[in-house]
């Protein structure tokens, strides 16, 4: 475990700039890149009524993808798509209720919900009453635990607070919302017009209605960020006080999302120019109170996620830091990714393959991956270290019967010259990330990636 000390990060501009290259994020091991078309609906049929019968079945975490969006935000990675059509959105709200349908089936009755995730696109874009219709078909379908953890994604811009009242209605009690910078040029240059007087509404209405928690997300790295106007949103962003805090690291990826180009490399920050931003963000955050978890996530110290990571039970799937680890994690919806037993499996991409599956009365997966004994392992050394900064070897061997020296020498070589930087300490017992390190966490557990090669590291976007 991880005492107070070790969770200070040390900034060295220096080293991060030195380090900073394309790398996976880990909310999987293996990523993305492998999953395969050899994993279909079958196999992930199968690894569903393998993981029923276990002794004690695991109990599940819901996603759904809701990917529609009124505008297009120029910096957008996520799986969406634009539409100003209820009834697109109503015909895939019917698709979806069959593939619950499916899903419900499958998984048995007292299997227990003990989170679900609304994510996107937008699920606050759909109507408050296709809000309530999916909500209450959801909870029709599955047993919920009582304090189970329900969240969603909302945009301020064109909520109002009927869509609200809808998400409490069906039981919502967590609400994450996109922010991104309130400052008007960037707001501008990334085409998301979204007044923070806008948005203080949005959070008002939130804390009227009762939610529990609060979310917001920003991005550093983004068109015409400076220190001097970033530390103007942070210091609105502190003045709201949400619960929690997501400052993500813009990802540029133009190979991946044409629409990207729309935003000039030009207008980006240099990588001096980021540094400092990612200073600030660390900086004034900790300063008003909160704790850095790690990989751009902040929280109040008596927020379960950070008393998850200091008693060492944080996980990390998909949808990022959970505090309910060992769930199945099962998604719905085009492009959702499960993560059930030993298998990853990805929904198809576009609404009319989806369309077509469904129709023909066959769950949505298209590809995925099952996971190896020792694929296994690594998965656990690589989300624990994301997770705690920190790694016992001597235990880890024990319960998995090898030595951990021996077993991941390939590791250690390539952690050796992070060891020399000062990025972690190796003793015969443990890992420990040291606090320059923790910026460079995914750096670190890419040494434990069987399947990184140049050309998939290239996909990704950089690590710092
Ligand atoms: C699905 S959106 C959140 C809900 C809603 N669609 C919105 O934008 O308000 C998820 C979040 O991903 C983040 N995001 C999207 N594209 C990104 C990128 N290219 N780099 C870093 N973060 C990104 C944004 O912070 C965004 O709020
Ligand atoms: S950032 Fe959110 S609102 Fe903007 S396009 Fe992406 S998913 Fe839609």
């Amino acid at each position: 475990m991880m005492d107070k000390k070790n969770k200070s990060t040390l900034f060295d501009k220096e080293l991060l700039k030195r380090y900073s290259k394309p790398g996976p994020r880990y909310t999987s091991y293996p990523t993305a890149p492998m999953f395969s078309e050899e994993i279909g609906p079958d196999d992930f049929r199968n690894e569903i009524s393998k993981t029923n019968d276990a002794s004690e079945p695991a109990n599940l975490s819901l996603y759904f993808h809701i990917p529609f969006c009124d505008t297009l935000c120029y910096f957008c990675a996520c799986n969406m798509m634009i539409t100003h059509d209820d009834d697109k959105k109503e015909r895939y709200l019917g698709y979806l209720k069959k593939e619950i349908d499916m899903i419900a089936e499958l998984t048995e009755n007292d299997r227990k919900v003990s989170q679900m995730h609304w994510g996107g696109g937008t699920p606050s874009y759909l109507p408050p009453s296709q809000i309530v219709s999916l909500g209450k078909y959801i909870r029709e379908s599955f047993t919920f635990d009582d304090d189970a953890e329900v969240s969603v994604e909302i945009d301020p811009r064109g909520l109002t607070r009927e869509h609200l009242e809808a998400f409490k209605e069906i039981g919502f009690n967590r609400i994450s919302m996109g922010v991104q910078d309130f400052d008007p040029d960037v707001q501008k240059a990334i085409n998301r017009i979204q007044p923070e007087d806008m948005t203080i509404q949005v959070v008002d209405w939130c804390r009227e209605l009762g939610f529990e928690s609060i979310n917001l997300d920003l991005i550093y790295g983004l068109p015409h960020q400076s220190v001097e106007k970033f530390s103007k949103t942070i210091k609105s962003v502190i003045d709201i006080k949400p619960e929690r805090i997501a400052t993500f690291n813009y990802a540029h990826v133009p190979w991946m999302k044409k629409h990207q180009t729309l935003i000039k490399e030009e207008w980006l920050p240099s990588t001096d120019e980021k540094l400092k931003l990612l200073n600030l963000v660390i900086d004034e955050f900790t300063s008003a109170g909160y704790e850095f978890i790690g990989m751009d996530h902040f929280a109040f110290p008596d927020d379960e996620i950070v008393i998850a990571q200091n008693n060492g039970t944080l996980h990390r799937n998909f949808q990022g830091y959970t505090t309910k680890k060992g769930c199945d994690l099962v998604a719905m919806g085009i492009t959702g990714i499960s993560e059930v037993g030993d298998i990853y499996a990805q929904n198809v991409k576009t609404l009319e393959e989806y369309y077509e599956v469904i129709d023909n009365g066959e769950l949505a997966t298209f590809k995925g991956y099952k996971l190896s004994k020792e694929d296994k392992l690594r998965k656990e050394i690589i989300m624990q270290l994301m997770c705690h900064f920190y790694l016992n070897k001597t235990s880890f061997g024990e319960v998995n019967d090898l030595i951990f020296d021996e077993h991941f020498s390939d590791a250690l070589e390539a952690m050796e010259p992070m060891e020399k930087d000062g990025l972690l300490e190796m003793t015969d017992e443990s890992i420990t990330v040291l606090p320059v390190g923790r910026l460079l966490i995914r750096n670190i557990t890419m040494s434990f990636d069987e399947y990184l090669t140049d050309k998939k590291e290239k996909k990704f976007s950089k690590t710092i």
